[in-house]
């Protein structure tokens, strides 16, 4: 029996070697030249904590309130298309995962199995929309989300049309995905996931689909959309954020801000929050880091909405750096798809222990014992570069 993994880079081994290479690297990968995605971990990595000396720590809590409910840690599970074709079941294994780590789980407009069975796990969801060209389907489905029980709605922004992922051409996982001989050996040398996921997926109920296109439009997992109505638009403006807050009763939020400017926007168009985000460095390989932008978003907006922020969050400490700098709590993608990957909702759940506990033992030896204590380091100005002592 193998020993648990100990950290982010450990579990995301044993995913790769679970995966197919073409999904993994669907996961794991930026997009054009990958400058981003390098940048965008390190700048994580290049924040220092000054710790304070003789704090007496012997009493902490990383818990926080998110849209004023408790969360065990500030930390959200992010919204990643095709989670089910990680693991059999895989958004509600993720789900479930965490409702028991206390945080809540972000369903993906991509998601392979619904949100009412996701929901109907007790965890506390959040829905991620991006908007399809006919208007009415997208407010038929968030009409539908809120009926599931879904609590905060997670406009995406960033995504105005198709990314570059050169990779996903060359390694089979590009739409519209070919059976070639090249993915079906990829496959097939993988036999943990065909016996585990694709097999027992396809006997109980076929070629995976987009569960929440709707009826007529839902096409397998790899295929184009089957209509233009449900093609993703690229004219979402913020005419569409004014209607979506007008339907919307619960918080909704912007993901993918990462100017001032978009943030004071989204503030005065009613919204509850935002994610400082530049999607995993997925979409635009030259856009900032989020630690580059953070602490200037934080401090024009922090007091008037809730600032998230993910991309690159591989250890507690980043999480702690994340709150320094600013933000009320970071989501967090690959790190539980990875957990997942490896052993089903106990590995993702066990991802998000490591990281709640990171992040505690952070706390303890720079002399915070509750998120506050963070919160007090983010810089009056500045802040912006990546060498950061705080
Ligand atoms: C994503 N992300 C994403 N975001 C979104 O708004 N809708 C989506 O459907 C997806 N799908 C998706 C799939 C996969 C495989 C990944 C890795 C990511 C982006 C995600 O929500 C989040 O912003 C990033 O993953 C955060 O970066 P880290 O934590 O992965 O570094
Ligand atoms: C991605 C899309 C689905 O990052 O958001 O793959």
């Amino acid at each position: 029996m193998n020993a648990r993994a100990l950290n982010f880079a450990e579990v995301r081994e044993r995913a790769r070697r679970r995966l197919p290479r073409g999904l993994f690297e669907y996961i794991d990968r930026g997009t054009e030249d990958e400058i981003g995605l390098v940048h965008t971990c390190r700048a994580w990595d290049d924040i220092t904590l000054t710790p304070a000396a003789l704090v007496d720590v012997s009493s902490r809590s990383t818990t926080c309130t998110l849209f004023s409910r408790e969360a065990a840690a500030p930390l959200v599970v992010a919204p990643t298309a095709l989670a089910g074709l990680v693991w059999k079941d895989g958004e509600v294994a993720l789900a479930r995962a965490a409702k028991s780590a206390g945080v809540p789980f972000t369903v993906s407009t991509q998601s392979v199995t619904a949100i009412e069975e996701i929901a109907s796990t007790g965890a506390r969801i959040w829905l991620q929309l991006y908007v399809w060209r006919d208007r009415s389907l997208t407010h038929a489905f968030i009409e539908r989300a809120q009926h599931a029980g879904a609590e905060a709605l997670l406009l995406t922004v960033d995504t105005a049309v198709s990314p570059n992922r050169e990779y996903n051409v060359r390694n089979g996982f590009g739409i519209p995905l070919r059976p070639t001989l090249r993915n079906v050996l990829d496959v097939l040398c993988h036999p943990r996931w065909l016996a585990g996921v694709l097999l027992p997926q396809l006997a109980s109920s076929g070629v995976p689909t987009y569960a929440h296109y709707p009826a007529g439009f839902r096409t397998a997992i790899g295929r184009e959309a089957l209509g233009d109505a449900v093609k993703l638009c690229e004219r979402v403006t913020w005419s569409d954020v004014q209607e979506l807050r007008r339907r919307w009763t619960g918080p909704m939020l912007l993901k993918g801000i990462l100017s001032v400017a978009d943030a004071c926007r989204a503030a005065d168009a009613g919204c509850d929050g935002i994610v400082v985000s530049n999607h995993g460095a997925r979409n635009l390989d030259c856009a900032p880091t989020t630690v580059a932008v953070l602490p200037a978003i934080a401090r024009a907006v922090g007091d008037r909405m809730t600032v998230l922020v993910d991309s690159g969050i591989r250890r507690g400490g980043h999480i702690a750096k994340a709150i320094a700098l600013g933000a009320r709590g970071v989501l967090v993608g690959r790190a539980p798809l990875y957990g997942l990957a490896a052993d089903g909702e106990d590995g993702a759940r066990h991802v998000l222990d490591i990281l709640r506990e990171e992040l505690d033992r952070t706390m303890a030896l720079t002399g915070c014992t509750a998120l506050d204590d963070l919160r007090r380091r983010l810089p009056a100005s500045g802040g912006e570069t990546e060498a950061l002592t705080i």
